[in-house]
């Protein structure tokens, strides 16, 4: 019989051997003529199947509402001072997700990954946030620099309020707000932050969907997909940053003296 050369590459996402290509067997013509979005090709081409509207829809709205936040956060920031050091968009680009990390943007999976383990061991918000406490971990998902308990984070209660009306469950997310709810009496910065409700929602959107097996959602949250939607987001408006000072003419960015703390 025929035998197999053993291949160096393993790929199981797209293909693009045929007449046209295809992202995890959905040709392009069908995603174009079923007027798929961006929330479809990514259920595609990160989770390997179609998933349903209502889980499509809350993929685009974390990418539209993570899309940008101002030139002064630490991504915005970065770009802006490559763009202006006359750099090229892929350099200014890399730039600002670079700085995406645990404190900026890139809290999202391990705020997935606490919030499920304590969650799942019934710990009370109390329990969980002492035992971080004590382990010397911040909580990630928790905290903002300028969002408060009286001033609190439109983009959370958008998609809280989206996940309200369209999520058969939100058990994960109201177990995040009780952990925020704990976190607050503590300290009124403590709030739950962008990165913490779209972690604790997609583990509602994986576990409510009926779309995942339970080692698939352990093997998501392992991995860790959920920063993927800041850096995609985010990756929007750090091209609009680029664009923007080339438009200004800006030149190079030097920090002023006066803001800088000389010492010994
Ligand atoms: N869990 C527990 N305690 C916290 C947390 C937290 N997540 N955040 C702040 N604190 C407490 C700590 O006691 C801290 O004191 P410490 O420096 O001795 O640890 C105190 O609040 C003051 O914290 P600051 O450092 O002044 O807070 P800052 O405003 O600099 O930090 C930040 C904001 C980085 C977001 C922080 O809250 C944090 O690390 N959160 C966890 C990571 C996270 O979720 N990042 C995503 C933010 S949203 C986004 O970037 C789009
Ligand atoms: C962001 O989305 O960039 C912000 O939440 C971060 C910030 O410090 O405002």
């Amino acid at each position: 019989g025929k035998v197999r050369a053993p291949t160096h590459i393993i790929s199981t996402i797209s293909d693009d051997r045929g007449e046209e290509p295809c992202y995890s067997g959905v040709p392009m013509s069908t995603i174009v003529e079923r007027g798929y979005g961006v929330g479809d090709v990514i259920s595609l081409l990160w989770f390997k199947r179609s998933l349903p509207r209502y889980c499509t829809q809350f993929i685009e709205i974390c990418i539209m509402l993570c899309a940008d936040h101002g030139p002064c956060v630490s991504g915005a920031h970065n770009t802006i001072v490559t763009a202006r050091a006359g750099k090229d968009l892929v350099s200014s680009l890399v730039s600002g997700l670079l700085t995406i990390g645990p404190r900026f943007g890139g809290a999202i999976d391990d705020a997935a990954r606490y919030f499920k383990d304590a969650y799942d061991r019934g710990l009370s918000a109390y329990e969980f946030v002492e035992s971080m406490k004590k382990k010397g971990i911040r909580v990630p998902g928790i905290g903002h620099r300028i969002k408060r308990g009286d001033n609190r984070d439109k983009r959370v209660e958008l998609l809280q309020k989206y996940a309200h009306t369209h999520f058969p469950s939100v058990k994960y997310m109201e177990y995040a707000v009780q952990v925020e709810t704990y976190t607050l009496s503590k300290a009124n910065n403590l709030v739950l932050n962008v990165d913490g409700a779209i972690g604790s929602l997609f583990l509602d959107l994986l576990a409510g969907s009926g779309m995942f097996s339970k080692q698939e959602i352990d093997e998501i949250v392992e991995i860790g997909y959920l920063n993927g939607l800041f850096v995609l987001a985010r990756s929007i408006g750090l091209i609009g940053h680029t664009f923007d000072q080339k438009r200004l003419k800006q030149p190079l960015y030097r920090h002023p003296w006066e803001d800088v703390l000389y010492t010994k």
